[in-house]
């Protein structure tokens, strides 16, 4: 698929791989302090440090430091075993304040047993770190460009402006990234772990758990530093190979459609907790296609409900949202019969309940899309000059999927004009054989990140297992199921793995409520500490907007 092989940045000698160990720092054992609101805002406690490392690790002459800021969640049950690191995808994703979000934070406990210090970080060129990605010189420049990328096939013509968009885009970055946009690579975040493991002064070993972009850093360190690997999981598995050296991560969405399709299947299965299969017989297909329907309607016709204009963007976007998990579908179905019966008075009552029309703060998004531009088109190795040379590609991605294919191509565009060459690019293989073997898992209808992906990734890592679990939607954590808790909890206490072929049935079914701190009380009784504030039901619909940034 690859029609075009470009500017592929400094390859790297071995030898230079070794390098951070060969030096290594002073590292005086961390000092954790409770951390502040204003630094880290998180509905749990959290304690924060702060480490320094090389800012270019390529400039060995160089001593000027970057500022790593860490947060960590304590272990519940003391004496903690040790610290278990976690970065929780995008990339853009910041680390901190991901990691102090309730329920999260009470999952990861438990998914962990309980015994381990949970620490993450804003990686390099994320929003929250000390070297943010900006390409802009005013937000007035930034919205402008981000409010003209669209979801590509939302007209005839919109492909072509992408493309263009894409290049404006990468221009932008080239003049204002000039400095430090080539030292946030993610063989560089990979450095800076390694970094941490020394300065937690443990067993100088490396403890860590990925999500979806997580997977190929974590894939990444491993392949860099396979002897500090003592366990990781990889979780949501992304393929890197795409990642590193495709015009697009095809793979990323082979499960997608069918996991769209479950949606509706999984409605009229569950008829009295699904709005949209309440007083008719429609199918599933009856009712997917009512949807796919109305995306054509809009595009011609968006709908208004109060003061939101709904057009193909804006449902496309909100529709590829829910293959995030299936927590939120019964939402979903009760807004999609709403706009189907042309309730639009009740739509907009949903959306000011639920503070979506009240959005007043939009910078996070735009800088989690720079951050995802800044990281992954540097880490990419293939350029493309032609736009008729990027066509085979939309192609393909149209082909692997209906419901996604169309939403990242405005982030290809950019990465396939990329100009900024990283200073440190990961350019190796992934036939990695770990200290201690690493653990896969995969979810059976993933629409971001497929089986299929955690089975190509595990095949070349020696040693490795993989567990697959039912469920639908991205990663383990959109999967709530006691046979995955205590697979993992197993595997932190001490490194045992699931048996070849292992399956972990599903717990929670599709439109039942039935969430992760159900299945963590049915484990260890009731323990959990209560919410301290709702998650919002209609995530990610929002007035007409820009694709909302695809975590790769
Ligand atoms: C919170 O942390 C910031 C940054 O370290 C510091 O400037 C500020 O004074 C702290 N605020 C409080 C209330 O401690
Ligand atoms: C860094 O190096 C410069 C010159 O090479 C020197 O002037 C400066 O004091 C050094 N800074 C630190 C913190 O070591
Ligand atoms: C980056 O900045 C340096 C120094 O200011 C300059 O020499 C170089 O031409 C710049 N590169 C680009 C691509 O703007
Ligand atoms: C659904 O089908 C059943 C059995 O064929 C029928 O009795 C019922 O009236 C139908 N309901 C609707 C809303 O069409
Ligand atoms: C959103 O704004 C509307 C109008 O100002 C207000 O009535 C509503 O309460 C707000 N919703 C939230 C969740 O803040
Ligand atoms: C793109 O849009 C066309 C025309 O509206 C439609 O027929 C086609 O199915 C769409 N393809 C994808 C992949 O969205
Ligand atoms: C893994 O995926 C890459 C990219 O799609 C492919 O080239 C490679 O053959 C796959 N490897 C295995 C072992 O399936
Ligand atoms: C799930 O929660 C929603 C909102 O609280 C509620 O309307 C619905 O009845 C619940 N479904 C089940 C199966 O408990
Ligand atoms: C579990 O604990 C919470 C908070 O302490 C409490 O509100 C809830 O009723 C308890 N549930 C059961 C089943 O005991």
């Amino acid at each position: 698929m690859i029609s075009f092989r470009g500017a592929v940045g400094l390859v790297l000698v071995p030898s230079f791989l070794s390098l951070s160990l060969a030096q290594p720092y002073k590292t005086p054992k961390l000092q954790w302090r409770s951390c502040n609101a204003t630094e880290v805002s998180s509905d749990v406690p959290l304690e924060c440090s702060v480490i320094h490392v090389p800012l270019d690790y390529t400039d060995l002459k160089s001593n000027e430091t970057l500022q790593l800021d860490l947060a960590r969640v304590p272990a519940a049950v003391k004496p903690s075993k040790g610290s278990i690191l976690f970065n929780f995808g995008g990339p853009g994703e910041v680390g901190r304040s991901e990691l102090g979000r309730y329920p999260l934070a009470e999952e990861l406990l438990a998914l962990t047993g309980r015994q381990y210090d949970l620490i993450s970080f804003d990686p390099r060129g994320t929003s929250g770190s000390k070297l943010p990605f900006n390409c802009f010189q005013t937000d007035y420049d930034a919205w402008t460009l981000l409010l003209g990328a669209g979801v590509a096939n939302r007209s005839e013509v919109e492909l072509g402006r992408e493309w263009s968009y894409g290049k404006l885009y990468a221009d932008a970055c080239y003049k204002t990234q000039n400095k430090t946009g080539s030292l946030i690579s993610t063989a560089f975040v990979a450095r800076d772990m390694m970094q941490i493991v020394d300065h937690l002064q443990e067993d100088g070993l490396l403890r860590y758990w990925g999500f979806s972009y997580g997977t190929t850093l974590g894939a990444t360190t491993a392949a860099m530093f396979p002897d500090k690997v003592e366990r990781m999981i990889l979780d949501g598995v992304q393929n890197p190979h795409d990642y590193y050296h495709s015009q697009g991560n095809f793979e990323e969405w082979t499960d997608s459609d069918a996991e769209f399709s479950a949606m509706f299947t999984g409605c009229v299965d569950n008829r009295e907790n699904c709005a949209l299969a309440q007083g008719n017989n429609k199918t599933g297909a009856q009712l997917e296609q009512e949807v796919w329907d109305l995306l054509e309607t809009v595009k011609y016709h968006p709908l208004v409900a109060g003061t939101n204009l709904l057009d193909y963007n804006a449902i496309k976007s909100y529709l590829v949202q829910q293959l995030y998990g299936s927590g939120g579908w019964s939402a979903a179905a009760t807004l999609l019969n709403l706009v189907l019966t042309g309730q639009m008075d009740a739509v907009a009552t949903l959306f000011d309940a639920n503070g979506q029309a009240n959005i007043t703060d939009p910078i996070p998004s735009l800088s989690t899309y720079q951050s995802l531009a800044g990281i992954y088109c540097g880490d990419n190795q293939v350029r493309t000059e032609k736009f008729e040379d990027f066509l085979p590609a939309v192609k393909k991605l149209y082909s692997t999927s209906k419901i996604i294919g169309d939403n990242a191509i405005s982030a290809y565009s950019m990465c396939q004009q990329w100009k900024i060459v990283p200073k440190e690019r990961y350019t190796g293989d992934f036939n990695v054989k770990t200290k201690s073997p690493v653990l896969f898992i995969g979810n059976t209808f993933d629409g971001l990140t497929p089986l299929k992906s955690a089975k190509n990734v595990s095949s070349t890592f020696e040693g490795s297992a993989l567990l697959t679990a039912e469920g639908y939607g991205h990663s383990s954590l959109a999967a709530p199921s006691a046979c995955t808790l205590r697979t993992t909890t197993a595997y932190w206490a001490d490194g045992s793995l699931p048996p070849e072929g292992k399956v972990c049935k599903l717990d929670s079914p599709l439109y039942s409520n039935v969430t992760w701190l159900d299945v963590i009380t049915s484990v260890y009784g009731n323990t959990t500490t209560r919410p301290k504030r709702d998650v919002p039901l209609h995530q990610g619909f929002r007035r007409s907007r820009a694709p909302l940034p695809i975590r790769l």
